[in-house]
């Protein structure tokens, strides 16, 4: 089980049992013309091949796995538990969810069981067996997919008395629990175990991103994403039953909030996610969910969906311009994936995803510009199998953390603008747009190959995280610190004695108050050169305990107090970002925090393309990509090497327009 493919995966969700056979045949024969190598099959096929409770039908699929097989393809295997049959939600109807208003769901939507259903989990486990048992010696099978984009919540019965159980094992007492949740604010008090509810609308919750006791809330979280993971392993027990071998799977999505996915990772044989960026997301946020997708193993991942031309679900379905799909999967390639997959290969004729992009579309012709450019990158991907396996190697990481995540946005104050990914991604994008390769890295990972690590609104400091952090820059790393930062313990009480708590000797500050600026509302950060930045949103009003000042607030009452500092911790420093800055000074505190801890840079020269690069035993190999309007020139350092998907020898002063790419292998 290590290692991923023999080839790039390349393909995508199929759904033959939509179509006539006589389709199935017409598409062998294009999809062949388009190099692709790999389908997914079986993704919500539950309904088929489990009629009723009684019987299992798998004649149909046998047919598809057969007509795959025959042809040589790569099949990712899915066992279909993403929606649940009609028969099972009527004669069993606690299988469906109850929303967070309370309300207990009928049958309809997918993505629609109850994680902590006996009986969900007993049908899904069985049919994960039987699948195994049927399928898993097959040696087409490159990978499984356990049921589908895992996700959501559910406040049922069920899930409540799970929840106390769940509650008893972290807590052991009562008088744990009730400290931990502060329960004495409100006098909330439990007695009994039984008195715990789920926190939704009819409880604690407020609205779905709000709550009065953030203690119960995160534990819900925490809870639910692993109950979710409870019935991922269930069934991938079930197929280790019969197949010990094949790679395990579920599709992930990026930055998705609900689930912990760092744990998560830790289940599974090799990640994979599903890329939608919209039509004005920008790249440097597609970058940084690979470089987070990666970063769950820091092992090269699948990516299981993305579409070749445009989406349904999105308010403004936009095409994918000549080219973007290509410079889309390769970028995906730069960061880390060694397959690449579409939803979907054709596109179907009816329900609510009847306008998504598809490889075949609805004039069911390969005649068709998404087509030609389907065929050319599998012709290309053909030819790069040599960057199979190999590595990205960074020097800077990123902390990002589901804790976090779910705690700074419940947090009743001290602005609603606060939001988690908005930040990490204002870090992430400076270090893009110098193409300073970055790890997105738990905060327990092993820190030694970093030079700078940057741990944005690192709101809840854990057990062990303190140690972890300062012993990264005792021995010389350089640390990012911002705003909310250090203020609670692992359930969202407060470390008393001053902000940023635990994190206050390293940080060499000591934050007094915090003031939230409206929108619109700015100050300025007044640099020790003179140089000015807008700031605002929240500015910490700080006294220094052993930092020195950067930039000092030039308006309103704290005008000339530190808004920015650098303190020396050990053999290294860290930096203490006490504002939402304007880009231009956020960026200038950057550009000294990396000069001081210098880490490796995929070119010296400055240049508008991104430029991501993959390491391994025959090279490296760097991955040259235009997201620009504007044309740009290829690096002198390139110069006289070969583009790999050309051929051809890089000339001096050779341009790149928007969405051109080159691989080039040094
Ligand atoms: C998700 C799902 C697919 C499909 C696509 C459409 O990624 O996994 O089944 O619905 O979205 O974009
Ligand atoms: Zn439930």
């Amino acid at each position: 089980m290590s290692g991923t493919f023999k080839r790039i995966l390349y393909g995508g969700d199929y759904n033959p049992n939509q179509w006539e056979k006589s389709v199935w045949k017409k598409d062998m024969e294009y999809f062949k013309d388009a190099r692709i190598n790999s389908a997914t099959v079986n993704v919500f096929s539950w309904a088929k091949i489990q009629p009723s409770e009684e019987t299992y039908d798998f004649s149909e699929l046998d047919e598809v796995i057969d007509m795959l097989s025959r042809e040589n393809y790569d099949i990712v295997l899915a066992t279909s538990t993403a929606a649940l049959p009609a028969w099972m939600v009527k004669r069993y109807p606690e299988t469906a969810r109850t929303d967070y208003e309370g309300r207990h769901h009928k049958f309809g939507q997918r993505h629609n069981a109850c994680p902590n259903s006996p009986v969900y989990q007993k049908y899904a486990s069985a049919l994960a067996k039987k699948l195994a048992e049927r399928y898993g010696s097959n040696p087409h099978i490159a990978c499984w997919h356990i049921n589908n984009e895992y996700g959501g919540e559910c406040y049922c019965e069920n899930c409540e008395k799970a929840f106390r159980v769940w509650l008893r094992k972290k807590y052991q007492t009562l008088e744990a629990l009730n400290k931990a949740w502060n329960l004495e604010f409100w006098g909330h008090t439990i007695y009994d175990w039984d008195e715990i509810v789920l926190p939704n609308a009819l409880s604690e919750g407020i609205t779905s991103e709000q709550t009065a006791f953030a203690g119960i809330s995160i534990d819900y979280k925490r809870f639910n994403s692993d109950s979710i993971l409870e019935n991922f392993k269930m069934e991938r027990d079930a197929i280790r039953c019969f197949d010990k071998e094949t790679l395990v799977t579920t599709n992930l999505m990026g930055t998705y909030k609900g689930l912990d996915y760092f744990k998560w990772a830790k289940e599974m044989d090799i990640v994979s996610w599903d890329n939608y960026p919209g039509y004005d997301t920008p790249w440097s946020y597609t970058a940084m969910c690979h470089d987070l997708m990666r970063g769950l193993k820091g092992k090269p991942f699948m990516l299981m969906e993305q579409t070749p031309s445009q989406q349904n679900w999105q308010p403004y379905n936009s095409l994918k311009r000549p080219g973007q799909m290509r410079a889309q999967s390769y970028q995906t390639l730069a960061h880390g994936a060694d397959t690449i997959q579409f939803f979907q290969l054709r596109r179907s004729v009816g329900g609510c995803e009847k306008f998504h992009g598809a490889v075949i579309a609805h004039a069911g012709t390969s005649d068709t510009r998404v087509f030609r450019e389907v065929r050319q990158l599998g012709q290309e991907l053909e030819t790069l199998s040599d960057i199979l396996g190999t590595k990205n190697q960074a020097e800077v990481g990123i902390i990002f953390d589901w804790d976090n995540y779910w705690a700074l946005e419940y947090t009743s104050g001290p602005s609603r603008e606060l939001t988690y990914v908005k930040q990490i991604h204002e870090y992430y994008r400076y270090f893009y747009d110098r193409n300073l390769g970055v790890d997105m890295i738990p905060w327990d990972g092993d820190f030694s190959r970093y030079k700078v690590i940057a741990a944005p609104v690192l709101y809840m400091v854990k057990e062990g995280m303190k140690e972890a952090l300062e012993d990264f820059v005792k021995k010389g790393g350089v640390l990012i610190l911002t705003f909310m930062s250090g203020i609670v313990g692992e359930s969202d009480n407060v470390h008393l004695g001053g902000y940023p708590g635990p994190l206050r000797d390293l940080a060499g500050v000591w934050v007094e108050e915090i003031d939230a600026l409206a929108p619109g509302q700015k100050n300025e950060t007044v640099f020790s050169d003179g140089t000015r930045a807008e700031c605002g949103m929240l500015c910490d009003l700080m006294h220094l305990e052993g930092a020195e000042s950067l930039a000092d607030y030039g308006k309103d009452f704290y005008a000339g107090s530190p808004a920015v500092t650098r303190n020396t911790f050990g053999q290294g420093a860290v930096y203490y970002v006490g504002t939402q800055m304007e880009e231009e000074g956020l960026f200038k505190v950057l550009d000294q925090a990396v000069k001081e801890g210098q880490p490796a840079k995929a070119l010296q020269e400055s240049t508008g393309l991104e430029i991501t690069c993959r390491q391994g035993e025959k090279g490296s190999f760097c991955f040259l990509m235009n997201f620009k309007e504007e044309v740009q020139s290829v690096p002198e350092c390139f110069v006289g090497k070969t583009d790999l998907l050309t051929g051809r020898t890089v000339e001096p002063g050779e341009e790149m327009k928007k969405f051109d790419v080159k691989i080039v292998k040094m």
